[in-house]
């Protein structure tokens, strides 16, 4: 046998928003290790080769470059990294199920079975498989199935180990997170792989926070986690639509009720509604897991996060065509931002999305602008592009318009010079803080009409 270079040799299959950074810092981490990411789309792979990563995350190029080509590296050979690699991470995509048996709630596995049947056929000798995947709980029972269907004396542990990472934090998360959960079943080989994955955190994160449970806790933790955080924002925004009728200040309220150190503060900002590429996803999966086992009353409680979130973008496109008259046919109105939160260009279930073709319905013309978004946000109007525009300078976006609505809570938003954008729109000019970052008395002696969420509006007319 050659000696070895590396202690471990990793391989991270999927090379997303998740696997991509958390390789990034495992490798930057241990140089020890070998750690390899593959995927697919050659594209992508190209991109994690240059100087222009394929997501925007603060602080990840920097983490890529330290360990980039000296124990990172980045391929399309997916079968050849499978059989040099001792231990599997699984970080694919698992969205909603657009079609069939549970469209629309269940998670869609495609991309996980078929990375399951490569590995299958491209090892040849012992791995640890580890689904970083957010997958419906018992998914591992099925890929035990599978990776260990052949009776080529081959032998598959799947170990879950889900990521918490948040996006537009992904590395300070993955640096100091707070805890890694790692699940196993309680085997003996299953025990020893869990340590290995234990063994790899080690390396950063203190012992205390590395967390180990059986596999089915683990895989349900996720789901859960997510619901739990959703289920906040949903609590907070549906008291948001009370506070608007009683003069109750929600900022105000969250304040109050998260000093109660039982509840916490954090979670508790009123917005137009929560997006991103999980947070529906894993409820409405978590809903169907419920229903599948007879638990209707379950499922219907956290559908109701859903609800409330949906109600909320509504809500707030509804209070945009109230105020202006009740109609917005013909006018301009200005988004600031289009991505799902800040310092991030991902829009995936942004809520700009909803609001965006709610205002298309209306005839509304509407002026799009975000410092990382744009390129996501023409796919994803692709099918309206003519009826939207695109313009990176806020002032410039903002030109003309009868309103200005923040669905964004970039930093920049915060420290505009709105004396300068007022004398540039249409009278009366409306804002509609989506996230209440604005200076909201000022903009009112400004000129402007004030609407934010869950606070007294303020208005000139
Ligand atoms: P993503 O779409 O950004 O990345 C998934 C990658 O997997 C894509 O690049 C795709 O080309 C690749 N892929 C799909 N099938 C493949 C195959 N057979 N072989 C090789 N590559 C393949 O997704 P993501 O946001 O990174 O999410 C991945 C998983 O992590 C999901 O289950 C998600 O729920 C979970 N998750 C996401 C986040 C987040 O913040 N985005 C956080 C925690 C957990
Ligand atoms: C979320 C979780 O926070 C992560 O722990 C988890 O790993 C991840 O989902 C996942 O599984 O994908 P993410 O969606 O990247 O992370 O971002 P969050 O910070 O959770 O924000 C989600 C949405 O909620 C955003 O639209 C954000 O603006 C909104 N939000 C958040 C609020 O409206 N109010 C708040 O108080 C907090």
């Amino acid at each position: 046998m050659p000696e070895r270079k590396f202690s471990k040799q990793i391989l991270c299959i999927g090379a997303g928003y998740v696997g991509g950074p958390t390789m990034a810092v495992i490798a930057a981490k241990c140089p020890q290790y070998k750690v390899t990411i593959v995927d697919i789309n050659a594209d992508k792979i190209g991109q994690w080769q240059s100087e222009k990563l394929p997501i925007y995350e603060p602080g990840l190029l920097e983490v890529v470059k330290q360990a980039r080509g000296r124990n990172l590296f980045f391929s399309t050979e997916i079968e050849k990294n499978i059989e040099e690699a001792d231990i599997i991470f699984v970080s694919v995509n698992t969205p909603t199920k657009t079609f069939g048996e549970g469209a629309g709630k269940s998670a869609d596995l495609q991309y996980w079975e078929k990375t399951a049947r490569t590995i299958l056929r491209a090892a040849k000798s012992d791995k640890i498989i580890v689904e970083k995947s957010t997958l419906p709980v018992r998914t591992a029972s099925a890929m035990e199935r599978i990776v260990n269907s052949k009776e080529n004396g081959i032998h598959f542990e799947v170990v879950s180990n889900p990521e918490f990472l948040a996006e537009g934090t992904a590395v300070a998360d993955l640096e100091k997170p707070d805890r890694v959960l790692i699940g196993s079943r309680e085997t003996e080989s299953g025990r020893r792989a869990r340590q290995e994955i234990v063994d790899i955190y080690a390396n950063w994160v203190p012992r205390e926070r590395i967390i180990t449970s059986n596999i089915w806790s683990s895989e349900l933790s996720k789901l859960v986690a997510n619901a739990f955080l959703a289920q906040r924002i949903s609590s907070i925004n549906s008291i948001s639509a009370l506070c608007e009728k009683t003069e109750a200040d929600v900022s105000e309220v969250a304040y109050a009720i998260g000093m109660d150190s039982r509840i916490g503060s954090k979670f508790l900002q009123a917005s137009v509604g929560f997006g991103g590429s999980c947070f529906k996803k894993d409820i409405l999966n978590l809903v169907y897991i419920a229903e599948s086992y007879g638990l209707q009353e379950v499922a219907d409680y956290w559908q109701n996060v859903i609800k409330i979130n949906d109600y909320q973008e509504n809500r707030f496109v509804r209070k945009m065509i109230s105020v202006m008259f009740n109609t917005i046919a013909g006018k301009r109105i200005a988004l600031f931002g289009f991505a799902f939160k800040a310092d991030t260009g991902d829009t995936r279930e942004a809520p700009a999305i909803t609001v965006t073709r709610k205002l298309v319905d209306e005839r509304a013309r509407v002026i799009i602008t975000d410092p990382q978004a744009i390129p996501n946000a023409k796919k994803d109007l692709q099918d309206i592009l003519d009826q939207v525009e695109f313009e990176p300078d806020p002032y410039q976006a903002a030109q003309g318009t009868h309103a200005i609505a923040v669905m964004t809570e970039w930093k920049l938003y915060k420290t505009l010079d709105y004396r300068k954008i007022y004398a540039g729109m249409e009278k009366p000019a409306f804002v509609f803080d989506g996230r209440n970052i604005l200076p909201h008395d000022e903009l009112y002696q400004i000129g402007f009409n004030v609407y934010p969420i869950g606070k007294p509006s303020q208005s000139h007319i």
